[in-house]
């Protein structure tokens, strides 16, 4: 039996030890339970046996950055992850709490169990086997986790800008993505960009009588509703004025290939999403609108009285977060841009709009005929015992973009969640055997690749 096989309970133990730090990264109560978890990953890299394991301080949260540099003459990993993650809210919809891991059937649920607890702890078990088992390892490996890639924080990207040296490697292995299925192996090679930001229209200085002064004043609500929709259609089409110009089509080959997944739309549309149909741009095939074409979303509105009962009054402010993902080969600067003239160019009399960025992230697309990718699906086939697929997703992973532009390096992106995970919503869950096949998914990559 392997170091592995051997270690299933003590491995389980600690992914739960992870679990219960509530690490929520946008929500400042929790800021000591962030650093917490940064120390956790930090103490686990160490006695995992890495040479260097420390935390990285600086403007946010810390980086856990950890080394093992003992194979001269092989390839560097770098491996990246996150510790933060979403708020658990709504917190009546979890069938156990959300920071009390509860193993249900196959699966564990807590927060942060898929998005990225459990797909980081993937990758120091894996680490930590071949080293506890050999004294070594097949190749170099560093180790780069944040803190904050649930609130699009710049700790990261001022980190890798400043120390490119330091993070040199050959390719980046990202764990934070899905499989299209539990059997089958998967490698993402693209994922969207992000715009977000917020939305402010402000009509009159104070809130007015509803009935005295309508047909005269301003409507903030008004405004930003109509605002909003002059940016996207009713069939799903961005109405932001030259924003299609840099999306590159898949070519025939994805296409095709994207078209031969296994895939039930009609569990997919009322199992796994609960919704009653699927909308978006008519003639586009789903996963090219899901993973090649740039979207437009309200996350939120704020404004006006949504108390109980009724109150008559024209609101003064009102307030959206919206976003928009992007796809290869937009930039993010010039969309947030085009964004913001769109809004101007649909703001209606009597009030004022104005977009406030909170941040965003580049789009990427990576050629998977590289030696790092060839090594990582040909390591998933002998663990799943199936072929590797390609797919994208419609998600975003910044460091991707910055590891790319700073390092350049190419991110291999094996991810060992499943669709039906619930990320970012109530009952997020991890599927266990998929933990177990990643830790040996991962190590078997680091033995191909020191051949
Ligand atoms: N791990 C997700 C992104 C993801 C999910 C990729 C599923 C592939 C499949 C990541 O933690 C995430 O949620 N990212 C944010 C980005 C951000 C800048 C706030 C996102 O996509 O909303
Ligand atoms: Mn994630
Ligand atoms: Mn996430």
């Amino acid at each position: 039996m392997s170091y592995y096989q051997q270690h299933h309970s003590q491995f389980l133990e600690g992914l739960q030890a992870f679990l219960r730090i509530p690490s929520v990264s946008t929500l400042s109560e929790h800021k000591g339970d962030v650093r917490r978890a940064a120390e956790f990953v930090r103490d686990e890299l160490r006695a995992a046996g890495m040479t260097t394991a420390e935390l990285i301080e600086g403007n946010g949260n810390p980086l856990v950055y950890a080394e093992w540099l003992g194979a001269p003459g092989k390839p560097t990993i770098l491996f990246y992850g996150h510790y933060d993650v979403q708020p658990p809210d709504p917190l009546d919809e979890w069938k156990s709490p959300p920071f009390e891991p509860q193993i249900r059937g196959d699966d564990i649920f807590a927060r942060g169990s898929a998005d990225d607890k459990g797909q980081v702890y993937i990758q120091i078990k894996a680490v930590e086997g071949l080293l506890k088992a050999t004294g070594r390892l097949p190749v170099n490996a560093k180790f780069l986790i944040e803190g904050e890639e649930e609130t699009g924080g710049d700790h990261i990207e001022a980190y890798v800008k400043s120390k490119p040296s330091r993070l040199r490697a050959d390719a980046a292995v990202v764990c934070d993505t899905e499989m299209v299925s539990a059997e089958l192996p998967t490698i993402c090679i693209g994922l969207r960009g992000i715009v977000y930001g917020e939305l402010w229209v402000e009509g009159a200085d104070h809130d007015l009588h509803s009935g005295v002064y309508g047909g005269a004043a301003p409507n903030p609500l008004q405004a930003l509703a109509e605002i909003v929709c002059a940016l996207k259609d009713r069939e799903g089409h961005i109405r932001i004025p030259g924003f299609y110009d840099g999306v590159l089509p898949p070519g025939p080959k994805e296409r095709e290939a994207w078209a031969r997944l296994p895939f039930n739309e009609e569990e997919y549309t009322h199992k796994e999403m609960g919704a009653r149909e699927l909308v978006g741009e008519p003639g586009v095939p789903l996963f090219e609108r899901l993973w090649a074409r740039p979207t437009f979303e309200i996350h939120g509105i704020r404004g006006g009285f949504t108390g109980q009962g009724a109150k008559t009054v024209i609101p003064a402010r009102a307030m959206a977060k919206i976003s928009t993902r992007l796809v290869a080969n937009q930039r993010p600067e010039k969309a947030a841009e085009q964004l913001k003239a769109a809004i101007q160019a649909a703001c209606p009399k009597g009030v004022t709009a104005e977009f406030r960025l909170i941040h965003m992230g580049a789009p990427s697309l990576t050629n998977p005929g590289n030696r790092f990718i060839h090594a990582a699906a040909d390591a998933m086939k002998q663990v799943f015992g199936r072929e590797t697929v390609y797919v994208r997703s419609g998600g975003s992973i910044p460091i991707v973009g910055i590891f790319e532009e700073y390092l350049g390096i190419p991110s291999v992106m094996m991810g060992f969640g499943l669709p039906d995970d619930n990320l970012h919503a109530p009952n997020e869950k991890f599927h266990l055997p998929n933990f177990f096949r990643g830790i040996e998914s991962i190590g078997r990559y680091l033995e191909v690749l020191g051949k």
